[in-house]
Order: structure tokens, then sequence, then C-alpha cells
């Protein structure tokens, strides 16, 4: 068997790491703190800004747009920030990643396959406050165009943090429903990290791994936020699963979550969630799916399905959209919207008629 494995970010993980960090900057002078506003209220984020004296930037909406990644670039070539540091959740850390390229606009390079200039860039400090994207050792950065409703990643080796510093106590303040949309995000990538077509074998493990410990911890993380254990496990598990995605990339959950999200406002993991378990049957004929439902400790993939659907219930993610869609007109324009190429690393080919009855379905 042929393969391909590269990793390139440096992990840090424990409880109280982030005291750390001051430590960590190398030989920089400089540095820009990407976070959002409640961070700096109070807490280690806010001494830790304290300590470093340097910059702050917070513009960050979720699904951030475009606009607040040129902003940002722009205060950092003005300001002369030599590093940065990215404490929060996959908007934070992606709108961090397409900023530290120091391009004027980064729309040149959404969606559009040019590649991103690497020659300004300044080295990255992610540190995920969810658990969530794994966008702390991946080289993808998400981005929103609100203007034109567009939401895509832009893949690029120069997005690659230098150094993932994974502190779990700073998910411990998440609020469960954002627990439950960041935790279902991860089942996500590590299932479809396995499935894709471009699976290789150590993604597999990884993969495996993140998503036993999303089944038998986030249910904990979601009910008792303060459960160290239960947050320790789901950021290994959210670190784990961004290797197990990162090279064979995600699949039809997360092209399909893209419309989703955009036109229709549902939160990214919840929007991937949304179709897991209906992709997982429309996957049931291939076999490495059968694999994958075995070895997470399920007699068939209807079994994983079911599952899955019983954890989104759990957690109380939506099963339907039907408050939202209800003409074929809408689900037209989800299924025209949908056409992303990580549908085509999907393992079974996906049509439009499956994509209409997998929107269909979800309008009941
Ligand atoms: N780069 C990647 O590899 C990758 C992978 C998957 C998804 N994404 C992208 O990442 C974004 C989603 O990121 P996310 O799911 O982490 O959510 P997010 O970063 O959008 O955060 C969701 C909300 O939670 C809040 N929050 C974050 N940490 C918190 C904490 N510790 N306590 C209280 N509130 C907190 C944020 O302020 C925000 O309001 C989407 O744009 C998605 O497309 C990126
Ligand atoms: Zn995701």
């Amino acid at each position: 068997m042929d393969f391909y494995y590269k990793q390139p970010v440096e992990i840090i993980f424990g409880n109280g790491k982030l005291s750390l960090l001051p430590e960590l900057l190398g030989g920089a002078r400089s540095p820009l703190i990407v976070t959002a506003p409640f961070f700096l209220e109070k807490g280690p984020v806010k001494e830790l800004a304290e300590r470093l004296s340097g910059g702050t930037y917070t513009q960050v909406s979720e699904n951030p747009d475009v606009s607040e990644v040129n902003e940002c670039s722009r205060l950092i070539r003005e300001d002369g920030f030599d590093i940065i540091i990215a404490v929060g959740g996959g908007s934070v850390m992606d709108l961090a990643k397409a900023a530290s390229v120091r391009v004027e606009d980064i729309r040149e390079y959404h969606g559009t396959g040019k590649p991103v200039p690497l020659e300004d860039r300044l080295p990255l400090i992610a540190v995920p406050t969810t658990a969530g994207t794994g966008s702390e050792v991946t080289c993808v950065s998400v981005l929103t165009e609100r203007e034109t409703g567009k939401k895509c990643p832009i893949v690029s080796d120069g997005f690659f943090p230098k150094l993932a510093l994974i502190d779990p106590e700073l998910t411990v303040s998440m609020p469960p429903h954002i627990t439950a949309c960041t935790g279902i995000d991860v089942l996500c990538h590590s299932i479809e990290g396995y499935w894709s077509r471009g699976h290789q074998p150590i993604c597999d493990e990884l993969a495996v791994h993140a998503a036993k410990t999303v089944f038998k911890w986030l249910p904990k993380a979601y009910s008792q936020p303060e459960d160290l254990q239960a947050r320790e496990k789901m950021a290994e598990a959210s670190m784990f699963a961004g290797l197990a995605f990162s090279l064979p990339k995600t699949t039809a959950s997360h092209a399909c979550s893209f419309p989703l999200t955009s036109i229709y406002g549902i939160p990214h993991g919840e929007a991937c969630g949304l179709t897991l378990d209906l992709f997982a049957r429309v996957n049931r004929e291939d076999p490495r799916t059968a694999v994958l439902a075995e070895r997470l400790g399920f007699g068939s993939v209807e079994e994983l399905a079911d599952q899955i659907l019983a954890l989104k219930k759990l957690l109380c993610l939506r099963i339907s959209i039907a408050d939202l869609i209800s003409s074929d007109q809408q689900i037209n324009e989800l299924v025209q919207k949908s056409h992303h190429p990580n549908l085509q690393n999907n393992p079974v080919q996906i049509t439009d008629r499956i994509l209409y009855s997998i929107y269909d379905q979800l309008r009941k």
C-alpha cells in the first residue's frame, strides 16, 4: 500500500499549559493576540495579554468574514507584529491563519484555487478554546464572504500553525449548546476522515480513537460542563480528529454544511452533524464504512447511524430543519450549493438525487 503522511505542527497538551506561552515565543518580540472580546475581560487569557504586552485583535465573528481577515492583516502589516497567537474556536484560529500571510485581499485566494503566497507569512501559535475544529493542527482556514454567501476552505501548507498549545481548561467555559455543536463536529471529522476516499492508515487509527472518545465523553462534557476529565478527553479527541481529516479531507456532510450555515445560519458542527447519520446510511455499501462501524463497537452501519442520531437527540441538536425549509425551491438551492469538492471524497458517489433525498428527509 502507498500512502503519504505529514504533520509539521508541534503539539503541547495539558491543563494550565497556557501559562507556558511567554516562554514559547522564540525570538519574537511583538506578539498579536487574536481572540474573542470576552476572553480579555477576565481569566488566564487576560493575564496572558497583560504579561505579553503585545497587541490584540478581537473583531472576529462566527464563520469569519473575509473583511475581518483583511482588517487583521492590515493591522499586522502596519503595526509590525512578528508572531500571532490565536486563542479561540475555529473562527478565531482560521481568521488568524488567513491573516498570518499578510495579503491585501484574501478574497483573491478564497475558493479560487490560486495558491496563497507565503513569503510574508508570520508564525502562528494556535490555542483552541472549543473542542472542536482541530484547526490547531490543520492547514485549513474556512472563511465566509457574506456579500456573496460563499463559505469554503482555503488549504495551504502555510496555514499549519508553528505550535498547537492545547489547554483543555480553556474549554470549560463553553455553554452546553456550544459544547454539543463543536463536539459533534469532532465526530464528523473523525468519521468523514475515515471513510474519505483519501484515507490512509495513520489517519484511520487517529479517526477511530477520536470517534470512540466522542461517543464516550461528549455526553458528560455536555451535561457536566465543569468535569475536567470529560473536557480533557474532548480536547484530545478534537486534536486527534483534526489530524485524522487533515490529509484525507472531509466528505459529504461538510460539503452540505457550507450552504446550511451560510444560508440558514446553523452553527458549523450542528450543520455537519445534521447529515452525518443520513450519509452513513448512504455509505452502508462501502466496505470501509462497515469496518469503521465494527471498530467503533457497532454491529452494523445501521447501528452506527442510529447511535449518531441518538447522540444528537441527547445533545438537543437539530435532527430536522422543517422550520427552516419547506419548498422544493429551497431544497434545490441547497442541492446546487452543496457541490463542494469535498463531495468527491465521499466513498459512494453523491448524485443530485441523493442530495435531494437527504435534504427532503431533513424537512420532515
Ligand atoms: N480550519 C479547520 O480545520 C476547520 C475545521 C472545521 C471547521 N472549521 C471552521 O471553524 C468555525 C467554527 O469553529 P468552532 O466550531 O470552534 O466555533 P466558533 O469558533 O465559531 O465559536 C462558536 C462560539 O463559541 C464561543 N466560544 C469559543 N470558545 C469558548 C469558550 N471556551 N467559552 C465560551 N464561549 C466560547 C465563540 O466566541 C463563538 O461565539 C467555522 O467557520 C468552521 O467552518 C475549521
Ligand atoms: Zn468541521
